[in-house]
């Protein structure tokens, strides 16, 4: 069976510099990596190794220089049409480190939730959008999750706020959660709690993460796999 998510050869180029210092900065490069169903896999790496830029080459953020991104089995780049993208989108959400990058300061949690189901399962009703919007917020162990719908972002803790933003991600019913070191910003005492929500969303969700992080120690309690990437190679991968 193939893998949900395969990359291969996948590279991306910067041009960086100008004039005499211009040159080419291989930020991902030929990077194979597998991520099964229901498959947690840590990828690690000092800061600037390229775990990002391969996180949005694999969000379709950025465009790859080489290398195909396989999904289901079949290239993205066979994916045509506004639609196949937004599906794509859907199935595959990225999780940020700092939670108000995918929180809008201005609106109630339950603005984005709704937008996201509204954008991704229009055939949902307005009442059984509102349900399903408490339902994952429940999912990633808020409650009462009405009275944690209505509240603002700056009404949370850093710990909740990063919880939300897995809601939303929850509500497009994702495949594979893109999650970019969704717990360095927070006190070491929080992020047990984050990295047991994201253990319990592969349970009851059935989804695949890639989990991007720089402490091993949360790779080793989280992942069924550990892939650890230098200077835009991923070296090694194992147990
Ligand atoms: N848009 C960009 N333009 C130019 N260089 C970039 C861009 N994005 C990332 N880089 C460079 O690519 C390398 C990998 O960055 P990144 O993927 O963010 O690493 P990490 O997430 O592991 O810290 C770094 O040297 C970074 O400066
Ligand atoms: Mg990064």
């Amino acid at each position: 069976m193939s893998p949900l998510l395969e990359t291969i050869g996948l590279t991306r180029h910067f041009k960086v510099g100008t004039g005499l210092t211009r040159g080419v900065l291989h930020a991902v490069d030929d990077v194979d990596l597998a991520i099964g169903e229901r498959e947690i896999v840590a990828l690690v790496g000092e800061s600037g190794s390229g775990k990002s830029t391969l996180a949005r080459l694999v969000a379709q953020v950025h465009k790859p220089t080489r290398g195909e991104i396989r999904y289901q089995g079949q290239p993205l780049t066979t994916q045509r049409g506004r639609r196949a993208k937004l599906a794509y989108r859907g199935d595959v959400p990225m999780v940020f480190q700092d939670p108000f990058a995918s929180l809008n300061p201005a609106y109630r949690v339950s603005h984005g939730i709704l937008r996201g189901l509204k954008l991704h399962r229009p055939e949902l009703s307005g009442a059984e959008r509102q349900a399903e919007a408490e339902r994952v917020v429940e999912a990633v162990g808020l409650t009462p999750a009405a009275e944690v719908l209505s509240r603002f972002p700056y009404e949370l803790s850093g710990g909740q706020r990063q919880r939300i933003g897995f809601a939303q991600a929850l509500a497009h019913r994702p495949k594979l959660i893109l999650a970019d070191e969704p717990v360095s910003m927070l006190d070491v005492s929080i992020r047990i709690g984050l990295l047991n929500v994201m253990a319990d969303l592969r349970e009851t969700e059935g989804v695949s993460i890639l989990y991007i992080t720089h402490d091993i120690a949360g790779a080793r309690y989280l992942s069924d796999r550990i892939a650890v990437m230098y200077g835009g190679h991923v070296v090694e991968t194992g147990p």
